[in-house]
């Protein structure tokens, strides 16, 4: 049965791996009826805003999105398309799955699936000036909130995802020896999920700082990874760092009521319109799209022709080291499709 989901291309080199992608998938088998949608600079050009409410409506309908990369305007006026859908949508878990394809590389066995809190923390944007004598900005104040609701909802939803997945370990890290309130409530809460779990999957926590330390000593340790907002942020590039750089992460948006997929690099403005780009984070996102609308055979079966290709080492996008162009690693892939 076919699946209806929201595509919207996005911007600079967005409508062209967007295209790849989906060749790719369709000659995959993929069941899915696309409504594409704008947004981005797209959206601004067709509507005057980059999140329109026809896009906004969409997902509310399909409950389902791939995005390509999109520029936000910077000006007044304009809405973060990322803030505006995380808000729509409460979109809490950020899912990064980051894995050694390219083998010769600095690290070879990193399997880690990065599990972010969208919502809370140092970004909920509540943050102001403080005034000492005559300078109104002597200091400035931003505020860390941690809810026990969202706490738990995200450690659960990392242990859900490591039982569903055959994953075998959920590392919490965190900074409760310093932050005692805060980061201590999000490690109480993990704790008591944790037990929930005991004898199913293995649970440990680290402090941050070790944690980064022990990400670039021994990587291959880690498994599914749950943590807070800003050092998600942090953690997940510094995950995809190990495996080869933006060019091959995905990332998922996931939320009650939507889940919406898409490549975690930009719109590439420097290699706009040459026909270069590399379209494996948006079609590696697509599988985890698959993935989530039951059609995982399918996207079993592209991500084995996308790793034989780049494994192969002679069809590959420049940034991968190679000479081909986006067209021809696109084919490339649909012709390793097994
Ligand atoms: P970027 O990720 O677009 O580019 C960084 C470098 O990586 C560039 O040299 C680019 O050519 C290269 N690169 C990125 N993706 C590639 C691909 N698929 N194949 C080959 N090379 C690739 O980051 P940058 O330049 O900081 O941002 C450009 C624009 O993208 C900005 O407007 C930014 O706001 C937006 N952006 C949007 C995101 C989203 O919609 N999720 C995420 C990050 C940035």
């Amino acid at each position: 049965m076919s699946t209806t989901v929201t595509l919207i291309p996005g911007d600079g080199i967005g409508p062209s791996i967007a295209d790849a992608t989906v060749r790719i998938i369709t000659a995959a088998g993929a069941q899915v009826d696309w409504d594409t949608q704008v947004a981005g600079i797209a959206g601004v050009s067709r509507w005057g805003d980059p999140m329109p409410d026809a896009t906004l409506d969409s997902i509310k309908r399909t409950r389902i999105a791939l995005k390509g990369p999109l520029e936000t305007p910077v000006g007044e006026g304009f809405r973060s398309v990322n803030v505006a859908l995380r808000k729509t949508f409460d979109l809490y878990a950020n899912v990064r799955p980051a894995r050694t394809i390219i083998p010769g590389g600095r690290f070879t066995d990193v399997d880690i699936v990065l599990v972010r809190e969208n919502t809370e923390g140092l970004y909920i944007g509540n943050e102001h000036y403080i005034r000492i004598g005559d300078d109104p900005r002597a200091a400035a104040e931003s505020i860390a909130l941690i809810t026990r609701h969202g706490s738990e909802r995200i450690v659960r939803y990392a242990f859900e995802y490591a039982l569903a997945n055959g994953r075998k370990k959920v590392t919490l890290v965190h900074k409760a020896n310093i932050l005692k309130y805060s980061q201590g409530l999000f490690l109480d809460t993990g704790r008591m999920v944790a037990r929930e779990y005991e004898g199913r999957v293995q649970f440990e926590d680290r402090i941050i700082d070790a944690m980064a330390m022990h990400l670039v000593m021994r990587p291959e340790q880690f498994d599914v990874v749950v943590t807070t907002n800003l050092f998600g942020d942090i953690l997940s590039d510094e995950i995809s760092g190990l495996v080869g750089g933006l060019g091959m992460t995905p990332g998922a948006n996931i939320g009650v009521n939507a889940a919406i997929f898409e490549a975690v690099h930009g719109t590439a403005p420097d290699i706009v319109g040459k026909g270069i780009a590399n379209p494996g984070a948006l079609l590696l996102a697509a599988c985890m799209m698959l993935d989530h609308i039951g059609q995982s055979d399918v996207a079993t079966r592209v991500r084995g022709a996308f790793e034989r290709t780049v494994k192969s080492g002679t069809m590959l996008t420049r940034d991968l080291g190679g000479t081909s162009s986006t067209d021809e690693f696109t084919d490339a892939v649909i012709a390793a499709l097994a």
